[in-house]
């Protein structure tokens, strides 16, 4: 079955899907894509179709090990073959534009990993791209949404739990940073964009507005830092720049009146994947931890004092009661890293074929909101300055 190389994506049983990317967002993606209709009951089979990456060897071996049926080490040739319906992207970030913006132009729905590019620049030009093709439908991996934990807490934001919000405390911190780290990508400027901020509060400044349902408005101050300047060369006994921010801070206002803090790096001694975030409203409070994923901890201050504290919430019920929860194991057989990216897989399939996700699914327009907010960050940080939202377009 072959279907046109441009116009609308095929509607079929099949849905027919290419992967740029081949090592660690390549292998998660490609045991989502592998295992989301064996859990999931869905309009649509996933067909593995074709794996992309540089090295002919690797790739050969990676697509047998995760059954993808054909590869190739040429990224154009997968965005324009006529019989994929949708281009997962999976590379270092600056190399999400040119792939993705193919791939929209040959009328594929197109998965881009986060954050969507480098760049603003970038960003606008794929968040317009995704706009012109109309018949396209694009998503971006910002896989925490669909922990059930946090699934649970936007629910529950939703029914008016907490009341008024007035604060958001988000970190995401990780330590592998150091000096004995060597160069690679996620050290260059000109491939990354930057660093921590891009990788680690991308995510949370997504995980900050998909909660809250609300923008942000102005960030206040911020402040970036380089702690190691350059890194040993893989394969050499030389040294190269590393040229993008271990950390970045920054304090911002919500449009709706809550403030907020956030802190992401790469050289926070002691903690390994600390991604975690509070809220507190004037009705009650959430926070999560996803170093324990499957809890959400939730304060209901309507209780009074007599009995209100923070209540440890197992959000594995297979009742129904906890989004995503009852497609996998039993109570409390806990889920993982992988099943956030399975579940994203579940609602992109479901997405594609005009059923509603479970909850809201990123799209390249939602992702450059989150890049702008990224982008002000960083022009406070140099400037020195506030920064209002509606000075970056
Ligand atoms: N959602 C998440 O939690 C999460 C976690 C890690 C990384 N990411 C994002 O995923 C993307 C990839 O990160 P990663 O950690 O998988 O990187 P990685 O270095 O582990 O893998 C990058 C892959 O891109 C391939 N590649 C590079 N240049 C290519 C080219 N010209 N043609 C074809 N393939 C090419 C490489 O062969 C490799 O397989 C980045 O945008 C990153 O920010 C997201």
């Amino acid at each position: 079955m072959r279907g046109p190389a441009t116009g609308n994506p095929r509607m079929s049983n099949e849905l027919f899907v290419g992967l740029i990317g081949q090592k660690f967002m390549g292998r998660a993606h490609s045991n989502a894509w592998g295992q989301v209709n064996r859990f999931f009951d869905l309009p649509r089979r996933v067909e593995l179709q074709a794996a992309c990456g540089r090295d002919a060897d690797e790739l050969a071996a990676f697509s047998a090990r995760f059954g993808w049926k054909t590869h190739t080490t040429r990224w154009e040739d997968l965005a324009s073959d006529p019989k994929l319906d949708l281009v997962d992207v999976a590379t270092p970030n600056h190399l999400h534009l040119a792939p993705a913006i193919a791939a929209l132009e040959a009328g594929k729905h197109v998965a881009c990993e986060k954050p969507l590019a480098g760049t603003l620049g970038e960003a606008r030009q794929l968040r317009d791209a995704a706009k012109k093709a109309k018949r396209s439908k694009t998503f971006v991996w910002f896989n925490y949404r669909r922990c059930p934990a946090v699934a649970l807490a936007r629910q529950l934001i939703q029914e008016g739990k907490l009341g008024e919000i007035h604060h958001v405390r988000a970190q995401y911190l990780q330590s592998w940073g150091g000096p004995d780290t060597p160069l690679s990508w996620r050290f260059q400027k000109k491939q990354a964009g930057s660093g921590a901020h891009g990788d680690l509060n991308a995510h949370i400044v997504d995980l900050a507005r998909f909660l809250t349902g609300d923008e942000i408005g102005e960030i206040h101050g911020a402040v970036a830092r380089t702690f190691v300047q350059e890194r040993g060369i893989p394969g050499t006994d030389k040294k190269g720049k590393s040229d993008v921010d271990d950390t970045v801070l920054f304090l911002a206002s919500f449009r709706g009146g809550a403030v907020a803090s956030f802190e992401a790096s790469r050289v926070a001694t002691g903690h390994l994947n600390a991604n975690q975030i509070e809220l507190n409203g004037d009705k009650g409070a959430l926070r999560f931890s996803f170093e324990s994923m499957n809890e959400l901890w939730f304060h209901d201050a309507t209780l009074g004092p007599r009995t209100a504290g923070w209540r440890r919430i197992v959000a594995t019920s297979t009742a129904g009661e906890h989004p995503y929860a009852a497609n996998w194991w039993p109570d409390a057989h806990v889920l993982g890293y992988e099943h956030g990216f399975t579940n994203m897989a579940a609602d992109i399939v479901r997405s594609i074929a005009g059923i509603e996700p479970v909850v809201a699914l990123p799209d390249f327009a939602d992702a450059y909101e989150t890049q702008r907010v990224l982008e002000a960050a960083l022009v406070s940080a140099k400037e020195r300055i506030a920064v209002r939202l509606s000075e970056i377009r």
